[in-house]
């Protein structure tokens, strides 16, 4: 088992057990009474035993067979705990009269005697010395532990002590992976995740962790939507003082008497602005057509189409394109064309403009036919990126030390980013061995089902 936990809670149970069965071991020896008898009492044990052995033999086959039977008794061993020896405590003489046995102790408790009548009628006392009464010595309780330690006792416990442990470590972290889960699925980005239902029945600590889980996905959600909502109003509503700025510049440039560097710089800015408004609008998705959200594309096709448009570009910059794409029948998907076009040509530039002369720039599309998703690798030999910045250059209007001489707003990897979660899917970058970076793009295939429409910002008007 890869779990950690379990080799945790194993050692501590075992403590456990073994602590529980050590106190009540000792609990029950201190308290019986077996333990604590004195010696005079197991003595006594003893005493009845033999006397009314004794009395036996004597009714039956006389002193002669008593002498017999304690012999017999002369090869018993002392006791080990008091060094005594119980066993050869008995005289025996002839009396003239038979008392009973309370009279016959007459208040000396030292002894125990008992009376016999021989076939000869000779009547015979027969007497046990009781041994000092001494209480019981100290005894540690170390002497009676180690005998429950043995094999028979140790296995099986282990055993148990496993299963149990199992048992735990699997109640506990199941719900500890599906809380791992969800949190690695809100990092992605996917920040319609919630754990509740899968807590099921569950009231405990854990469910309630699920669900401020829940209400922290739940609050993100909220922000991001109202982010986006902002940045598309915003980008929606500086478009038409633009166009009329446009408009307006044109209208000068054709008065002969207006200077025409600085118009045509108003020109250029103007251009520029409008750049960055359409891609602002991209990344809150507003520009999307309703018919296009639930599109039904050829991936294949697709990647292929970006490679070829993007070979012009390489070309220029003296860049080759290499393509290997896997798939030989269609890769489905659904979702918006247009949105996962744009994804990867961003991806794609991106390699083309940090790639030096000579380099290649390569793109890989294979399908996963397990996970039911496609891969699209995209490596170039350039700079690479410092890890740290691997996930923060995907951010709005990020735009790391290489990239910041060259044209645009920083807003490529996050339309890309979010055009790509949009779809359920995921974009990771990495440096590559050698120098270069890598990002991948998974995606699933068709008949996992998609709702796009859930993250577009819907448009007004
Ligand atoms: N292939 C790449 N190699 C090295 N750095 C890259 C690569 N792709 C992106 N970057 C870095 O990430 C930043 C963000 O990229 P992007 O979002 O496309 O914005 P832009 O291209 O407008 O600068 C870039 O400015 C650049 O610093
Ligand atoms: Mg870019």
């Amino acid at each position: 088992m890869k779990s950690r936990l379990f080799w945790k809670i194993l050692p501590g149970f075992l403590i456990a057990v073994i602590l529980i069965l050590y106190s009540v071991w000792t609990a029950i020896v201190l308290t019986s009474d077996d333990y604590l008898s004195s010696e005079r009492e197991s003595a006594r044990i003893v005493a009845t035993y033999q006397l009314s052995a004794a009395q036996l033999a004597i009714e039956s086959g006389g002193i002669a067979k008593f002498k017999e039977l304690s012999q017999s008794w002369e090869a018993q061993d002392s006791d080990p705990r008091s060094g005594r020896n119980y066993w050869n405590r008995l005289s025996v003489v002839e009396t003239k009269r038979v008392i009973d046995s309370e009279e016959a102790t007459n208040g000396r408790r030292d002894f125990v005697v008992v009376y016999a009548i021989d076939p000869e009628s000779k009547k015979w006392a027969v007497r046990y010395k009781l041994p000092p009464d001494t209480p019981p010595e100290s005894w540690s309780i170390t002497d009676a532990f180690p005998s429950i330690l043995t094999i028979e006792w140790v296995i099986p416990g282990l055993l148990g002590g496993l299963l149990f442990s199992a048992i735990l470590v699997w109640y506990v972290n199941r719900p500890i992976q599906r809380l791992r889960n969800g949190f690695r699925k809100l990092a992605e980005g996917q920040l319609s995740t919630r754990l509740g239902p899968a807590m099921g029945r569950r009231r405990d600590e854990i469910a309630d962790l699920a669900n401020d889980f829940d209400r922290m996905a739940e609050r993100l959600q909220q922000l991001v939507l109202a982010r986006d909502q902002l940045l598309h109003d915003v980008s929606h509503e500086l478009r038409s003082p633009l166009a009329r700025l446009n408009l307006a510049v044109v209208l000068a440039g054709q008065d002969a008497a207006a200077p025409r560097a600085p118009l045509q710089r108003i020109e250029s800015e103007v251009e520029r602005l409008d750049g960055l408004v359409g891609e602002l609008l991209s990344l809150s998705r507003g520009e999307s057509d309703e018919s296009e959200r639930d599109d039904y594309f050829d991936m294949r096709a697709l990647v292929d189409a970006v490679v070829d448009d993007a070979t012009f570009e390489a070309q220029y910059r003296g860049v080759s394109m290499v393509a290997r794409i896997e798939p030989e029948q269609h890769t489905l998907m659904q979702g918006s064309a247009k949105l996962v076009r744009r994804a990867i040509e961003n991806i794609i530039r991106n390699a083309i403009q940090f790639s030096a002369q000579g380099d290649a720039v390569e793109v890989s599309l294979s399908v996963d036919g397990e996970l039911n998703q496609v891969m699209l690798l995209i490596a170039d030999r350039g700079p690479g990126v410092p890890e740290a910045d691997l996930l923060r250059m995907q951010e709005p209007f990020v735009r790391l030390q290489n990239g910041l001489d060259r044209q645009g707003y920083g807003l490529g990897l996050a339309i890309a980013s979010r055009a790509v979660q949009c779809h359920k899917g995921a974009l990771v970058a990495a440096n590559r061995a050698g120098g270069g970076l890598v990002v991948t793009v998974t995606l699933p295939l068709m008949n996992m089902v998609l709702h796009v429409a859930d993250c577009i910002v819907e448009k007004e008007e």
